[in-house]
């Protein structure tokens, strides 16, 4: 079964539109997280910027204390964010590419250009028991550099995938990037994430990529939640994914 994480930063992003540097405000990204797992998500994400610009340090313990599912914690490869792992403990740990002007995360991490120090932080990391995966383009050779450095999972970019959904022929290309991507990256023994720009229309269109373990969806479930309520909006998403994998 496709597993669902549900990537809670933009409940904690509305937070700080108003209630910034106060010790409390609303919504409370913690309280939306237990409404995800009780409407059935099998994981919360949440990613801790250097800037702190949506999630705060004190959401992510009280995420940990609080939440019953796995944490997936999403984080820069940086020494500080390392050390608030080590003290937090997440399930797992996503590393991502962070850039200040962004507004979201973008691009996938550069892993042939960065194998030593990610391989450093592979290991600190897995020595404390957290499962480590890297947040990649559908290229090969991020995914041959991702398994030479012993990650446990890889979590493929699917940005361009959405981008290129309204465009039968680059929608096709993007597909076959992503399943040969999954193919690969499962002969290597890497387990298979995928995350980014899903949608309730546009998810069924990864059903050909094999071997996924796990969507990470944000945007799109916190936006919906607007219109029908976070729940609905968990619900409406699991039965969007409930076809993986065809029969
Ligand atoms: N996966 C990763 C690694 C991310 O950084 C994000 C947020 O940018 C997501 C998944 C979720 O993307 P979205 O909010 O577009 O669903």
């Amino acid at each position: 079964m496709l597993k669902l994480g549900v990537n809670i930063d933009h409940v904690a992003t509305l937070r700080e539109a108003r209630y910034r540097g106060r010790p409390a405000g609303e919504p409370d990204p913690v309280a939306a997280a237990l409404q995800c797992e009780a409407a059935g998500a099998h994981g919360i994400t949440a990613h801790l910027r250097e800037d702190r610009r949506h999630l705060l340090d004190r959401d992510l313990r009280r995420l940990r204390e609080r939440i019953a599912t796995r944490l997936n914690f999403e984080m820069a490869n940086t020494p500080a964010m390392l050390q608030i792992a080590i003290s937090v403990l997440p399930n797992y740990v996503c590393v991502v590419p962070e850039r200040r002007e962004e507004v979201t995360t973008e691009g996938g991490l550069a892993v042939v250009a960065n194998e030593d120090s990610l391989a450093d932080l592979r290991r600190a990391l897995n020595g404390s028991g957290i499962e480590v995966s890297l947040f990649i383009a559908p290229d090969l050779a991020e995914i041959e550099a991702s398994a030479r450095l012993g990650a446990q999972y890889i979590e493929l970019h699917t940005g361009s995938f959405a981008e290129s959904f309204a465009e039968p022929e680059a929608r096709a290309r993007e597909v076959k990037r992503l399943v040969d991507a999954s193919k690969l990256a499962h002969d290597l023994g890497l387990r298979v994430n995928a995350g980014h720009g899903l949608t309730v229309g546009n998810v069924s269109a990864l059903f050909e990529v094999p071997h996924l373990e796990e969507l990470n969806i944000g945007h799109h479930i916190i936006s919906r939640s607007i219109s029908i309520g976070l729940t609905a909006a968990v619900h409406e998403m699991l039965h969007a994914m409930k076809g993986y994998p065809p029969s």
